[in-house]
């Protein structure tokens, strides 16, 4: 799905928008993939809008969490705010949406038994107690909605280095068409996807240099704790600043260049040290998603074309327009994708 879906998109925005790719289609790729995973390959044009209404809520709503300091207390929810009426109004639209694919999915009408919402159908009708109704609800959310931010932030970071950087970009191209030599029909594998080399490492070093989630999502302590120099009473709320210690200069050397080969000699302190899906038993549960990912979309994208960068930047990381959201980052950038030529072989 997801090679089909890169396929595709790269093939209309050479076709119809002259190669321009901006965020806001960067985005709507994003979308369209994470909510297929969730509900399948077979989901309607208004089923996708539906969702798309959704997604705008539910971006706003993220939006108030970061900049509203009062929103976590728990008294906020009894109030009268203009959060709590958007709240309000995403959980009743998406408990209906959520409905009408049970129905389908209790009818044997479920075409894609591979989707997240099939799958969580079948373990609850073995086991209905699994997941209350909320747990379902916001299990769902969790897979689709709430992650396409934090995810096409990562591509288009993914896209800026591989744009910005033209020999990291020659090296893989080559890494790509050595490596995958399979017919028109073939599908990409994951097997394939693992045997390239470079682009894995990529993948890592963009997460090391710009990580889309600069500081971690707050946690309470809940006993005195001591971490490095800082000592914590019971009830702080301790974050980890990701950039800090993705830039650490003990452990990486120098963090200041983009620099894939690093990982060629990686160090368990390097395998530690990297911030990028958390830490521990909540660490984020969609990784294997939002990697394969943006390995497909890099690997059609060098099978065929080549990337470069539409806006102005000197390489300098002050010189990069970036929009922040709470604890995220993303490139300001339009990118420019084109048809290769032919002769790009080792
Ligand atoms: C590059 C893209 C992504 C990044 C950088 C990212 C990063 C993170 C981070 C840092 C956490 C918090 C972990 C913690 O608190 O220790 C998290 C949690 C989570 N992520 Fe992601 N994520 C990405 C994409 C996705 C996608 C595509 C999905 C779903 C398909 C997803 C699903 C989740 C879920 C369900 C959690 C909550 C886990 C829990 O609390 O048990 N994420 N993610």
């Amino acid at each position: 799905m997801m090679e089909q879906e890169c396929k595709q998109y790269l093939n209309q925005m050479v076709q119809h928008k002259q190669g321009f790719i901006r965020m806001a289609d960067l985005i709507q790729l994003t979308f369209k993939i994470l909510m297929k995973f969730t509900y399948g390959r077979d989901m309607t044009a208004d089923e996708l809008q539906e969702l798309l209404d959704l997604r705008a809520l539910v971006e706003s709503l993220i939006g108030d969490t970061f900049s509203n300091p009062f929103v976590k207390f728990p008294l906020y929810k009894y109030m009268r705010t203009s959060t709590n009426r958007k709240l309000a109004q995403f959980e009743k639209r998406w408990l209906l949406f959520n409905k009408r694919r049970q129905e389908r999915f209790a009818k044997g009408k479920f075409r894609d038994t591979s989707c997240v919402f099939y799958k969580l159908q079948q373990t609850l009708a073995k086991n209905p107690g699994a997941l209350s109704e909320d747990e379902f609800e916001q299990t769902l959310e969790e897979a689709s909605l709430a992650n396409v931010d934090i995810t096409c932030g990562a591509v288009a970071w993914l896209l800026f280095h591989v744009a910005l950087h033209k020999d990291v970009q020659k090296n893989l191209t080559v890494e790509v068409k050595n490596s995958i030599s399979r017919g028109l029909s073939e599908p990409l594998s994951l097997e394939t996807l693992t045997k390239l080399d470079l682009l894995g490492k990529v993948v890592k070093e963009l997460a090391r240099k710009r990580p889309v989630m600069v500081i971690s999502t707050p946690e309470y302590v809940t006993c005195p704790m001591v971490i490095g120099n800082f000592q914590s009473p019971p009830g702080v709320e301790v974050s980890v600043d990701n950039s800090a210690v993705n830039s650490n200069t003990g452990v990486w050397g120098d963090t200041e260049t983009f620099n894939p080969r690093r990982f060629d000699d990686e160090t368990p302190n390097m395998r530690k040290s990297l911030c990028r899906f958390g830490i521990g038993p909540r660490r984020c549960m969609g990784y294997r998603v939002a990697d394969t990912f943006m390995k497909v979309l890099l690997v059609t994208l060098l099978e065929n074309y080549s990337v470069a960068l539409e806006t102005d930047v000197t390489g300098d990381d002050d010189s990069v327009p970036v929009q922040k959201v709470g604890p995220f980052c993303f490139p300001c950038v339009d990118f420019k994708v084109q048809v290769a030529q032919k002769n790009v072989t080792s």
